[in-house]
């Protein structure tokens, strides 16, 4: 990836131990993507930990990406399901400024890799049903608040078990633009998507119980889309079908 003078970004690759803006002590590498890298970074003052999101100057344009993803977080602080912001700072890297967005730092596993662990790379269709209720509980409270999420995955949902449930959160939230039906319906498809993919995906799919089928709707959009409008009608639903 180039930057806007022609350097390449890549990565920061800033080192743990370094200290940024004379308040946070880098940690370890959290994850990477399309957007930029997310550190973990301890408050020096304090010794609370955090995440920082670094982003790359060619995906946040005059900061909108940053701005988005900040205003985004605020307004659903009320969501358990959602992380903490806490703070936008900047640095210069490499003669740029990059900005960064420090979040609530949470531990657990992201689901991609929950699902590696297990046996067959999948989870029985029961437990899957318990993960995507929690799930869509969590997202239906962002649509009732008039968002979205914009980038359900397995890579954004971060896991941890928790008794005979799941701890979620959800990271990475995208902006495409004032929220319109349309977006509702991503997050609901995306959701069952992640719920397909959790129980085996394509290579189990015609072997399924009937009870799977009837939530996948074959991943078709428009059955989806028929069956459940909102995150919310997905939770009612899974709370009170009939077993065959
Ligand atoms: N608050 C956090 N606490 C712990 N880990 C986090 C946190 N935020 C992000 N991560 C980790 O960093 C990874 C990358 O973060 P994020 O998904 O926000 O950026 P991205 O992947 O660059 O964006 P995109 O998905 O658009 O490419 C996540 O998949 C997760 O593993
Ligand atoms: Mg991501």
């Amino acid at each position: 990836m180039s930057a806007s003078n022609g350097q390449e970004f890549n990565t920061f690759g800033f080192q743990p131990g370094r200290r940024l803006v004379g308040k946070y002590v880098v940690g370890e590498l959290l994850g990477k993507g399309w957007e930029g890298e997310v550190y973990h970074v301890t408050e020096a003052a304090t010794g609370v930990e955090r995440a920082a999101k670094f982003f790359f100057p060619e995906r946040n344009p005059r900061d909108k990406t940053i701005t988005f993803y900040a205003k985004k977080l605020n307004k659903l602080r009320s969501c358990p399901m959602i992380i903490q912001y806490h703070t936008q700072e900047s640095l210069w890297y490499r003669g740029h400024r990059i900005p960064f967005l420090v979040s609530e730092y949470v531990q657990g596993e992201l689901l991609s890799e929950l699902l590696k662990r297990q046996r067959g790379k999948r989870l029985h269709h029961f437990e899957a049903m318990k993960l995507l209720h929690e799930l869509a509980v969590g997202v239906a409270q962002i649509h009732k608040l008039g968002e979205y999420h914009g980038d359900l995955h397995d890579d954004n949902v971060i896991v941890e078990r928790v008794g005979l449930g799941y701890e979620l959160k959800l990271v990475d939230l995208y902006y495409w633009g004032r929220r319109t039906q349309e977006h509702v319906i991503d997050d609901v498809c995306a959701l069952i998507r992640m719920f397909y993919d959790s129980v085996g995906g394509a290579r189990m799919y015609p072997t399924q119980p009937p009870e799977v089928k009837a939530i996948c709707c074959g991943l078709k959009r428009s059955l989806i889309e028929k069956k459940f409008r909102t995150a919310a009608h997905l939770r009612d639903y899974l709370e009170s079908f009939k077993w065959s």
